[in-house]
């Protein structure tokens, strides 16, 4: 019998972070969605392509939460996406009454998994799924850093023409325009990007990562995006399951750390079996620290429409 990871939400991102799970041939997946038969069907279709891409993973699926008893991870993707023209705030309401749900089921079924939240908006549904479940900060953790890095070492790896593997990045704050990209941690083979791109075009790279979810939306125009979120998902239970104990931008409630109290926002966080093992304090320039304590407004803001 191998570890289970249950993923919440049989949607595009839940769907496809569950593919990469069952993909990875290490964990047994358990797949819930709300809607009968989707997620029973999806997990159905996945075991299917077993003999064909090389696994012997077990998947599962259906509505009742019994089937992630004992889970060591799950990962919450239930929600809504965000359509075109719509902010990420917008879907705070419609979300938190789906996440606050969400979060008391998994803390009956699976009181002893740390949980990863996806949800959007991202920083305001982990700071709801702490209080829902009421675990300590270091078992609750939100994924958009990784993805926001992911997205900046792209357009940073197309820009200079090099692999992005040589690209390294970490960007902080909300999951929302005032995510705040730290040249200084943002390196192309140990050299900090600031000596190899122009300020003009620095800039340009930032705000197309500021903006990389709505670009991605306006193409899609009928959902958002999945497979690079699934993946930043999926990198960070491997972390957790692994015990890994990797630095990774992730969103965790601050307890004083950046001058900040009771306020969950991206910062690096040492990534292990117990979830946060560690957030990770970096030296910040004037101007990131001020980006990052507007950011912390921008997510507070969001908390104060979550509580009418
Ligand atoms: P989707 O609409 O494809 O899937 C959402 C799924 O949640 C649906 O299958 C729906 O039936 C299910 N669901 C709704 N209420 C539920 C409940 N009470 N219990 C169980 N399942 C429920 O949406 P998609 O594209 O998968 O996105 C999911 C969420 O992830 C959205 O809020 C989106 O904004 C967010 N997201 C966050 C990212 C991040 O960086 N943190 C990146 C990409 C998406
Ligand atoms: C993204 O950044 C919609 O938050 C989601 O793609």
């Amino acid at each position: 019998m191998r570890d289970r990871v249950a993923v919440i939400g049989a949607g595009n991102v839940g769907a496809t972070v569950a593919q990469r799970l069952v993909e990875w041939d290490t964990v047994d997946v358990a797949l819930v969605d709300v809607v009968e038969g989707l997620a029973a069907g999806k997990a159905l279709d996945l075991q299917e392509a077993g003999p064909i891409r090389g696994y012997d993973t077990r998947v599962v699926g259906g509505t009742d939460y019994r089937i992630i008893e004992g889970s060591r991870v799950v990962v919450i993707t239930s929600g809504m996406a965000r359509k075109p023209g719509m902010s990420r705030d917008d879907l705070v309401l419609a979300n938190a009454r789906v996440v606050g749900e969400v979060a008391r089921a998994v803390a009956t079924s699976a009181p002893s998994a740390v949980l990863v939240v996806v949800t959007n908006p991202l920083d305001a549904m982990t700071e709801l799924a702490l209080q829902a479940t009421g675990w300590p900060r270091h078992r609750v953790v939100g994924m958009a850093g990784v993805l926001d890095a992911a997205r900046f070492r792209t357009f940073i790896a197309a820009e200079l023409g090099v692999s992005v593997q040589s690209v390294q990045s970490f960007v902080l704050g909300g999951h929302g325009d005032t995510m705040v990209p730290v040249a200084a941690l943002t390196t192309v083979g140990g050299v900090p990007i600031a000596r190899l791109l122009a300020p003009d075009r620095l800039a340009a790279l930032i705000q197309r990562t500021r903006d990389g979810g709505a670009e991605v939306i306006r193409l899609l125009t009928t959902g958002s995006a999945y497979y690079a979120p699934s993946a930043a998902a999926a990198q960070m239970v491997e972390a957790i399951m692994l015990d890994r104990r990797m630095i990774l931008p992730a969103a965790a409630r601050l307890q004083g750390e950046y001058g900040l109290e009771g306020v969950v926002m991206g910062v690096p966080v040492k990534l292990g079996a117990e979830g946060i093992v560690e957030v990770v304090e970096v030296e910040l320039t004037r101007e990131e620290r001020a980006a990052f304590e507007r950011s912390a407004e921008a997510v507070r803001e969001v908390m104060r429409v979550m509580a009418g």
